[in-house]
């Protein structure tokens, strides 16, 4: 139904409009008459829209990224990963998560037999059940400020995958934490972050973070990219996308494949 837009680049210079939005307000001063028309049937395309969204999408059922009335980009990651395995396959023999709740996403990856994980949880872990402390213990997750250099040598990991984790930061210290994860990974960084105006999950726990969640446009993210010299993995948005077309999965938050650096 909604075009799917392939490069970033395509997805820079719609500016991340609507694009049946644009339509009404180029015809507003033709006819009006046209303009109520044109606002009906935008209105019947919203509704069906996200009717197909929430109830349709057959094997995605309900929308489990919701937690508390919000959305959880981390829930979303796990919710994607049958899609994120088809794309990256033996990409993903050695990944690290960073974000919030990153238990979860090692305690699913954990079952996966050709594939080590290790999390990284950039904020505290005080409400974590036993399985998580033990994952702690373990090594296997930690505790780690993402503002500072990671403490791992290049290419330590196949694949990142980021949730949640950089709304926190602000642009003085994203630049130095995206070039991170592009250090630290061999086969590409996949970030997950909130669309602006998209409710969180969390929201009671400001002084967690430090600072309220900053949800930034698909273009901003994209001309950050570009100015930190991230470039896009183009293969990865692809095999991404085309995998999610077969399981008629739609992302609830934003998605970017990023390469990580030669
Ligand atoms: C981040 O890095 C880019 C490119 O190196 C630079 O243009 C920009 O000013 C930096 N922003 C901040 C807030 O440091
Ligand atoms: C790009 O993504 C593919 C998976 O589709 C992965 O195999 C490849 O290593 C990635 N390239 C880089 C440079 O990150």
């Amino acid at each position: 139904m909604s075009r799917r837009p392939t490069s970033l680049a395509r997805r820079l210079a719609d500016g991340g409009s609507v694009p049946f939005v644009e339509s009404v307000q180029s015809k507003a001063h033709t006819s009006p008459l046209l303009s109520i028309g044109l606002l009906v049937v935008g209105a019947i395309l919203l509704v069906g829209y996200l009717y197909s969204n929430s109830g349709g999408s057959s094997s995605y059922g309900e929308a489990v990224s919701k937690i508390g009335g919000g959305i959880s980009c981390t829930q979303e990651l796990l919710r994607a990963m049958p899609v994120l395995k088809k794309a990256y396959g033996d990409s993903m023999s050695k990944v690290l998560h960073v974000g919030p709740e990153t238990c979860s996403v090692v305690s699913e990856l954990l079952k996966e037999e050709d594939t080590e994980v290790w999390g990284m949880e950039p904020y505290d872990l005080d409400d974590s059940t036993a399985k998580c402390k033990s994952l702690v213990r373990k090594g296997i997750v930690r505790v780690a400020d993402i503002k500072f250099p990671l403490p791992y040598k290049a290419k330590s990991f196949s694949l990142i995958m980021v949730s949640d984790a950089l709304d926190y930061l602000s642009p003085r210290y994203l630049n130095k934490t995206l070039p991170e994860l592009a250090r630290v990974s061999s086969n590409g960084v996949v970030v997950f972050t909130g669309y602006p105006g998209q409710q969180r999950a969390k929201v009671a726990e400001l002084s967690k973070f430090g600072r309220p969640a900053k949800l930034r446009s698909s273009s901003w993210w994209i001309r950050y990219f570009f100015q930190c010299k991230l470039e896009e993995n183009e293969s990865g948005t692809k095999k991404f996308e085309q995998a999610s077309e077969k399981r008629s999965y739609k992302p609830a938050c934003q998605v970017f494949h990023l390469k990580s650096l030669p």
